[in-house]
């Protein structure tokens, strides 16, 4: 059934989500992504596409966007990004992991991850030829659970990574001390949680790299695109040749690499969506806190002390529901709303793992992601509240 809320943004842009949401990669718990105003987007592009000294300006670099980046973290943080931290933008989160890792480890060691995740976590471990472990979660957060992850180390594992999951930091205080007891590598998978931090310290910043996406869903966008955080200057350097065929310098190929360019056209799109993360991230906590304060009869999402949860999603349980009939009942009231994730990583036959992850399964039988997104309106909230809230009492 159509959504009584209203579809928004989006103009230039209407073909690529269209397409996108009949792929079901949009939806209204996650709102489309918010291209206007659509002047400044193809001023930005026309810019981009013009004021190069290159003849074929998408194919040169990224170091507007890094500028960008560095600019809004020392405008929101009021630090400096200082040369030492590396920021490479690549064309999607799985692609900066996929290079973190290879530049980090070796084929046959082992990555503990988590399996309540989307795919591209264990997929950028597994295209290394590494081997991704699977770990449980916390119940609260839905991140990696630090002493699941202390048991499944063994002779092998060579790194930790956490996600953090629907923009709440993961423990990564806790795993980083662990990683650092075992010798282990720590890297952030922070597809999701743009701006986020733990105790003010942003994601992406506590271990060796992080790597963010800018997926039309994400906070913020690119069109689609990503990029590494490291301030491990090897790390950086391999991570840059990796992505550009293994050349530092043109044809003197010092490694094997591929093409994991971004395109200046894209960088344009990031570096107009970039302005806006804070107002948007603002918008998302207080839609987050209308939602908290309101919602019954439903478990909301806890936030760990000293977490800032930059609410990717706004992921409920109904624990005592059926959880896919809750579902089908707010959309039949006009609520739209997303299953991140039905089937847990060990059990995609991507991966086929025997172990048991009590906290995963349940968590992936009983989540129930609500519309966040900061195109909301009060009477889109209000409207939600009230339809969950009936549901809830009526139960599904
Ligand atoms: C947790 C997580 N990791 C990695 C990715 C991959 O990001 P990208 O699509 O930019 O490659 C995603 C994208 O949805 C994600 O949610």
């Amino acid at each position: 059934m159509q959504s009584k809320l209203p579809l928004v943004g989006t103009t230039i842009f209407t073909t690529m989500s269209a397409l996108a949401a009949e792929t079901g990669a949009l939806n209204l718990s996650q709102g489309f992504p918010d291209f206007s105003p659509p002047m400044a987007l193809l001023a930005a592009l026309s810019d981009a596409a013009n004021s190069s000294s290159q003849q074929y300006p998408p194919m040169i670099g990224l170091a507007s966007l890094r500028e960008a980046i560095a600019a809004q973290v020392e405008r929101y943080r009021g630090v400096a990004v200082d040369d030492t931290t590396e920021v490479t933008v690549v064309p999607g989160a799985t692609e900066g992991i996929f290079c973190a890792i290879t530049a980090s480890i070796g084929v046959g060691d082992e990555v503990i991850v988590p399996s309540f995740t989307f795919a591209a976590t264990g997929n950028s471990v597994a295209m290394t030829g590494a081997t991704p472990v699977f770990a449980d979660i916390e119940p609260d957060h839905y991140c990696l659970d630090p002493e699941a992850v202390e048991a499944a180390i063994t002779p092998r594992t060579r790194a930790v990574m956490p996600v953090h999951l629907y923009g709440h930091p993961a423990a990564v205080d806790r795993l980083k001390a662990i990683c650092e007891r075992h010798g282990l590598i720590l890297i952030e998978d922070a597809a999701q949680a743009h701006a986020a931090a733990l105790r003010d310290r942003p994601v992406a910043t506590w271990g060796l790299a992080g790597s963010f996406s800018f997926y039309p869903t994400k906070n913020m966008t690119s069109g689609e695109g990503g990029m590494v955080v490291t301030a491990d200057a090897d790390l950086a350097r391999r991570v840059r040749l990796l992505r550009n065929q293994g050349q530092d310098r043109r044809y003197e190929n010092e490694i094997a690499g591929l093409n994991n360019r971004m395109t200046d056209l894209h960088a344009a799109i990031g570096r107009a969506q970039l302005r806006r993360l804070g107002e948007w991230t603002a918008a998302r906590q207080s839609n987050a806190k209308v939602l908290d304060s309101h919602l019954q009869g439903v478990v909301i999402p806890a936030v760990a002390p000293g977490a800032s949860h930059v609410y990717h999603q706004y992921t409920i349980r109904v624990p005592g529901h059926d959880r896919d009939r809750f579902q089908g009942e707010l959309a039949k009231r006009g609520v739209g709303s997303g299953v991140y994730y039905p089937i847990p990583n060990h059990r995609l036959p991507a991966f086929a793992r025997s172990e048991h992850l009590p906290v995963t399964e349940t968590a992936s039988r009983e989540c129930l992601s609500l519309p966040v997104h900061p195109s909301l309106t009060e009477a889109d909230l209000d409207f939600i509240v009230t339809t969950v809230n009936d549901v809830a009492r009526a139960g599904a």
